[in-house]
């Protein structure tokens, strides 16, 4: 049965079988998800209303991105623009994609890092120690039409409800990013200027129904690498955010977005705003479908704290050095999430 087990490429193929979590799965005692200690009620990250932002009430908005940039590094949203049928396609035609046949799906499977369009499983199978119950689907998607044609052509309506989505996604981050320079103190365009042509990437994540939920992670604690990251979860419960000490769960509330920071958000606003630790658990009798939309700088494109922010007078000198988001991502995937942040990594030197 073992063996067996763990030839599977996917865990979406290995889940429905066991009754057991195959122990490349199994995580050290000293960190599980201690699921039962977990806070499901009570605190929660704040929520956002975005209706008012283009109107006259757009500074207050501004000054509650501003605290829950600075005190959670997450938060949700509500009247963000996206239409609800295009957030509906999008977990409907995901949900399809992973109910497919695994030869169909293998179609895509890759486990190079540098792929723009791949399936694979768990976090970075080339340099992880411990497996994660999840499998993706990874997309590159703007500019769209450079990218499109690698995506899955099945369920038939992938690559046009996939564009849609993606599409309209785009449309508020550019809103958000706006919003969030402005609550910086900074020009509407400053945080989008240092993004070189942008880009923008989704995952797909399909966490199946897993038979001993604290024994392994759907994703162990991390730190996004990217800029701003914008996630639709389903109904399925599994989120959960590192806040003043102890783990939070963002139970899932319909046709709003989870909104967090990114590692380059905290480089550009020279750690203003902070990259929080969070992670993803399973379940033991339900499948949980989650997509992040990863908006980060173009691999070409430089960054480093924004001028106006560091002032060496008033001590606060850049706590990062300047990089290419290259150079940057390439060390997040190598890492393997063993460090939690790789952040640390790209600290301007205390000389
Ligand atoms: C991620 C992530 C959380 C989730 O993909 O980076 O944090 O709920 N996902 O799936
Ligand atoms: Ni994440």
């Amino acid at each position: 049965m073992e063996a067996s087990a763990t030839s599977k490429l996917l865990v979406s193929d290995i889940a429905s079988f066991v009754d057991y979590v195959p122990s490349n799965y199994v995580r050290p005692i000293s960190d599980r998800p201690n699921l039962s200690e977990i806070e499901t009620s009570g605190d929660s990250i704040p929520m956002i209303d975005l209706q008012e932002i283009h109107g006259p009430n757009r500074a207050d908005v501004i000054h509650q991105l501003a605290l829950a940039c600075a005190s959670y590094g997450f938060f949700q949203i509500k009247n963000h623009g996206v239409p609800e049928k295009t957030i509906e396609r999008m977990m409907t035609v995901t949900r399809e994609f992973f109910r497919q046949p695994e030869s169909e799906r293998l179609k895509h499977y890759s486990a190079d890092t540098k792929k723009t369009t791949r399936l694979s499983t768990s976090f970075n199978v080339g340099s992880e120690k411990v497996s994660n119950w999840r499998d993706f689907l990874r997309l590159h998607c703007l500019p769209i039409e450079d990218f499109i044609n690698e995506w899955p052509s099945t369920p038939v309506s992938f690559r046009e409800v996939t564009a849609e989505y993606a599409t309209s996604v785009r449309a508020l981050v550019l809103v958000l990013l706006e919003a969030i320079s402005e609550s910086l103190g900074l020009a509407k365009y400053s945080v989008s200027n240092t993004l070189g042509k942008h880009g923008q990437h989704m995952a797909l994540n399909y966490y199946p129904p897993c038979p001993q939920p604290d024994l392994t992670f759907g994703l162990p604690g991390h730190k996004d690498p990217n800029l701003i990251t914008v996630l639709l979860q389903d109904e399925v419960s599994g989120l959960q955010v590192f806040n003043d000490g102890k783990w939070i769960t963002v139970h899932p509330v319909p046709n709003t977005f989870i909104v967090n920071m990114g590692d380059q958000m905290q480089v550009i606003s020279n750690d203003k705003y902070k990259s929080v630790l969070h992670r993803a658990v399973v379940n033991g009798d339900k499948e949980r479908i989650s997509i992040p939309t990863f908006y980060c700088p173009s691999l070409d494109a430089v960054v480093g704290p924004q001028q106006e922010l560091i002032s060496e007078e008033e001590e606060s000198p850049a706590v990062y050095r300047s990089f290419t988001y290259a150079e940057y991502y390439e060390k997040f995937w190598d890492t393997a999430l063993a460090t939690e942040s790789c952040i640390d990594l790209f600290k301007a030197s205390k000389t």
